[in-house]
């Protein structure tokens, strides 16, 4: 899916940085919640943002300037993988997340990158949204995420050949 000029109106992205945690742990609460241990800790955004080929990118809303949507992912040896893609959810279904996922794949077309990957637990609505923009599923990992009340998930592994 290609950027409209309608979505741009409302919302506009930017990279991220440390200070921007907060806002990024409300979006990460919000739209995760903790039933599928699908969410990451601030400590743990905070100890991977230093790191080389780490980039964070913030959805905002143009006129607020608030957090409503982040991507955080990963460049290593001609490789790159979304670790995290979430929106509010009093933002969901408009294009908020098909926006920062064409930003992640944009990002790794400019930086020659051959092969974007994920992880995503199966059954994630998710997956639609990854289909969509051409992903196919690559592998499974069993139990790899672990729910709060003691439940394990697996994880599904899709890629996108660019
Ligand atoms: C997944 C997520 C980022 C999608 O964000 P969004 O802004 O609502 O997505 P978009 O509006 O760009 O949707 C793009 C397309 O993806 C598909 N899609 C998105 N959410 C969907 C859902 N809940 N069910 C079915 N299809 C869905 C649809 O095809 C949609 O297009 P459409 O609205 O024209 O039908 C959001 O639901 C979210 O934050 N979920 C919780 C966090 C999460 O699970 N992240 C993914 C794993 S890291």
């Amino acid at each position: 899916m290609m950027a409209t000029p309608a979505l741009d109106r409302i919302v506009r992205l930017e990279t991220g940085k440390s200070a921007d945690l907060d806002g990024v742990m409300k979006v990460m609460t919000d739209a995760f919640g903790n039933r599928y241990g699908e969410a990451w800790t601030q400590s743990q955004c905070a100890g991977i943002l230093p790191m080389s080929g780490v980039s964070l990118r913030l959805a905002r809303d143009a006129h607020s300037g608030a957090i409503i949507g982040f991507s955080l992912f990963r460049s290593i040896a001609g490789e790159s993988e979304l670790l995290l893609l979430a929106v509010l959810p009093s933002r969901h279904r408009e294009g908020v997340g098909m926006r920062l996922l064409d930003d992640f794949i944009g990002q790794a077309q400019n930086d020659g990158i051959a092969r974007v990957h994920l992880e995503v637990r199966d059954g994630n609505p998710a997956i639609s949204m990854y289909r969509s923009a051409g992903f196919t599923q690559v592998g499974r990992r069993r139990n790899y995420y672990h729910g709060a009340d003691g439940l394990r998930f697996d994880a599904l592994t899709y890629a996108l050949e660019l």
